[in-house]
């Protein structure tokens, strides 16, 4: 698994010290607590675990899925939900939190379409955002590292379901995706 690795981006200390970081904004935003996490899955659940253990105040979460890559690694542009919320949101403080915002495209069209069932306010929080890759525009409240152009895996993100285990994040080697 390691060998499909070119380099490591950020290791575990720093993701680590970066959620204590994004926990502390969102502290000072939200000071009373009662916020709702929406992770998008799969990646974004390694994020949401830890980001919640480390909102010492009332957070319950909720999944969505969506569909993405797939096997390759460009994005279609075509989002279809594929698991939808289990609560309702309706005047409640909403933060859908992403393991990487690419295009933006998953993003752009999450945020509407939750937008439509008027939470009191509705956030978006990223572990990663490559700006250079933008098609839509979209930005996150909370942005835990920018990254470069390339193709990122472990800590949750994954390259045909594979390095989601790895405790880092890791710039993929490119002869595996270009195969
Ligand atoms: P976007 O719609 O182009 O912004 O793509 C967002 C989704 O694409 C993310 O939630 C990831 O699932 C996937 N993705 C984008 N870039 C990467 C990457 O570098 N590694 C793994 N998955 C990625």
């Amino acid at each position: 698994m390691e060998t499909a690795i070119e380099r490591v981006l950020l290791t575990e200390e720093e993701i680590k010290k970066r959620i204590k970081e994004i926990a502390y904004e969102i502290k000072k935003d939200f000071p009373k607590g009662d916020i709702i996490l929406i992770g998008v899955l799969k990646g974004s659940v390694m994020f949401v675990a830890d980001l919640m253990r480390a909102l010492d105040f009332n957070v319950t979460m909720d999944f969505m899925a969506v569909s993405s890559y797939g096997n390759s690694s460009e994005t279609s542009g075509i989002v279809r939900i594929l698991k939808d919320l289990d609560f309702d949101i309706e005047g409640k403080d909403v933060i859908i939190v992403e393991d990487i915002i690419d295009t933006g495209t998953t993003l752009k069209y999450l945020y509407e379409y939750l937008k439509a069932r008027n939470p009191k306010t509705l956030k978006i929080c990223c572990l990663l955002d490559k700006p250079e890759r933008r098609k839509v525009n979209i930005e996150a409240d909370y942005v835990g590292f920018k990254i470069p152009d390339a193709f990122v895996v472990g800590y949750g993100l994954d390259y045909a379901e594979k390095f989601r285990n790895l405790p880092y994040v890791g710039i993929l080697k490119e002869d595996i995706y270009k195969k």
